[in-house]
């Protein structure tokens, strides 16, 4: 009987050293240590052995069992290595090749003139103030010397919401929400921002466009001040070639008022469809807080003077860029917007 054991250990370490997988090597150990195995065929015959035989036979049985599973788990583990090691080297990682680009986007042009316009005045000494989109308007045009059922509401066709509420036309009203703000004291703001119109859309107009408004509030501010300022935005906008000229105008909140254009970029100001073939394109309008708006507003105008200016961002855009179509802007086609992707 100890022969049998002795041989079908031999038998069982031949087999557990030639399966070529974990799922052979359970089989194995199925086939030695499991039910139906021989062992147990041979362990039946036990009863016709003496007391001490059967003692003798027992340690046997127990150390072929020892020895079998102890083979079986020593194979486990060089199989489990073994197929480590090729997924190892299957997957081998090559850091030199190239990694795959991320799409990423960048800031649309508008945004990007937007933030040059705040460096520039930032650098002046200017804070940025901000106001609602939809606004009373008692803002947008009451406090702003057009009452109601003046005929310079016409200048700016509104989309209203209710009898007082309207979507702004302009970031004029953050004029007179900073001024009754700080009752009295000198300021100095830019305030970048949505505004909305009923204009009809064409090449230069949009019933959604961009202003940045700008305010000057303080002693001995003049018209001289504003004309410097505004000379500074237009040659850091546009570099010192351009031409710019004042035009006088008329806006009820400030007096004396002017407009602000720039020679057309198309035509060089020979006149074409795009500058409606005045050779100019107007980009802003601007003028001294109207005494009216001053004292409204909290502030005495035989103490203080300032100038305000508010200036189309999509204008801006088109004569730096020569976009001959403000759409272009609001359309989302990437092959127009990724010609202001900045490098670097
Ligand atoms: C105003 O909106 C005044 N609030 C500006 C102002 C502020 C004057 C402070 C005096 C003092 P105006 O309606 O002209 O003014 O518009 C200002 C600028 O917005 C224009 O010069 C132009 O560049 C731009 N703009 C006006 N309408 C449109 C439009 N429909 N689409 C695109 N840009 C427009």
């Amino acid at each position: 009987m100890i022969d049998q054991l002795k041989q079908l250990l031999k038998k069982a370490i031949t087999e557990i050293e030639s399966v070529k997988s974990p799922h052979e090597l359970s089989e194995v150990k199925a086939a030695y240590l499991g039910k139906k195995s021989p062992l147990q065929e041979i362990m039946k015959t036990m009863r016709d052995l003496t007391q001490d035989e059967k003692k003798e036979f027992g340690l046997r049985v127990n150390e072929f069992k020892q020895f079998v599973e102890e083979k079986i788990d020593a194979m486990r583990n060089i199989m489990e290595e073994r197929i480590i090691q090729d997924k190892l080297n299957d997957e081998t990682i090559d850091v030199t090749l190239p990694g795959k680009k991320v799409p990423t986007g960048s800031i649309h042009p508008i945004t990007q003139i937007i933030e040059e316009i705040e460096d520039v005045f930032i650098g002046m000494g200017y804070r940025i103030a901000e106001g609602p989109e939809v606004e009373l308007d008692e803002y947008n045009f009451e406090l702003l010397n057009v009452p109601k059922g003046h005929p310079a509401r016409d200048m700016q066709d509104s989309f209203y919401v209710d009898e007082n509420h309207l979507l702004r036309t302009h970031t004029s009203p953050v004029q007179a929400r900073t001024m009754l703000h700080l009752k009295g004291k000198p300021l100095k703001i830019i305030c970048p921002g949505k505004v909305y119109r009923k204009d009809d859309d064409d090449a230069t107009h949009s019933h959604q466009f961009t202003q940045i408004e700008g305010l000057a509030v303080g002693e001995d501010i003049s018209m001289s001040d504003l004309k410097g300022t505004l000379s500074v935005l237009v040659k850091k906008m546009f570099g010192d070639d351009r031409k710019i000229r004042f035009r006088p105008s008329f806006f009820p909140f400030t007096e004396p008022s002017v407009e602000v254009d720039i020679s057309c970029f198309k035509c060089g100001g020979k006149g074409c469809n795009m500058c409606k073939q005045a050779g100019w394109i107007e980009i802003l309008g601007a003028g001294m807080v109207h005494p009216n708006v001053l004292e409204a507003c909290g502030y005495d105008p035989n103490k203080m003077q300032g100038f305000a200016f508010g200036v189309g961002i999509e204008r801006v855009a088109l004569l730096r860029y020569g976009i001959d179509d403000i759409r272009n802007l609001y359309a989302n086609d990437l092959r127009f917007l990724n010609q202001f992707v900045k490098k670097g």
